[in-house]
């Protein structure tokens, strides 16, 4: 009965590795590309973005004051997704991976966060095109700097 819930135990933890790994996710982060040069996608993402993303991120991408400190309840307030925020620091892969799954996806086991995953709610197609219209945002050298870093040479 032991060796029973020990194999479980440790298929358990086999499993959690390599959920944390993301092999089970279906889209590869670097064949995920942004496609901010896509008029249509970017349009539709301005819509997805103001209904779904700019409570907390602001209608112009400002985010929420202090954002760098947390609130009272420990979770960090929303990030800026303009240039002046951290989300340009992450390659087109992560950027897709953090909104469909959510932050605590990357975070050590019981992070609490009010970033939670929109697999449920968009699709692949609306999640690149809302971040299109981020990235459509942000001055022209931010782009080419994001477009460097996504290539695996940032
Ligand atoms: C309920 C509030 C809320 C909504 C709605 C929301 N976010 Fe967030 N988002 C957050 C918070 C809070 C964080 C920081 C979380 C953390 O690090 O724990 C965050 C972080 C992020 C990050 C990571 C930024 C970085 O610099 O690491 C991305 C990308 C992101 N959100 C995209 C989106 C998109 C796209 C939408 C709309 C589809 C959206 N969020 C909707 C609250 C929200």
């Amino acid at each position: 009965m032991k060796w029973a819930i020990l194999a479980l135990a440790a298929i358990g933890s086999v499993l959690a590795i390599l959920q944390g790994a993301g092999v089970f996710h279906q889209n590869r982060p670097e064949t995920v590309r942004i496609p901010y040069d896509d008029h249509a996608a970017v349009a539709q993402g301005g819509i997805i973005y103001a209904n779904a993303c700019a409570s907390c991120h602001g209608k112009n991408l400002e985010g929420q004051r202090n954002w760098r400190e947390r609130k009272a309840n420990g979770r960090l307030p929303a990030p800026p997704h303009n240039e002046e925020g951290h989300t340009w620091h992450h390659p087109d892969g992560e950027l897709f991976e953090i909104t469909k799954y959510g932050t605590a996806a990357f975070a050590p086991p019981g992070y609490q966060t009010d970033m939670l995953g929109y697999e449920e709610l968009l699709s692949d197609r609306e999640i690149l095109s809302v971040l299109a219209f981020i990235k459509a945002q942000w001055p022209a050298h931010i782009r080419e700097r994001h477009d460097i870093l996504s290539r695996g040479k940032g």
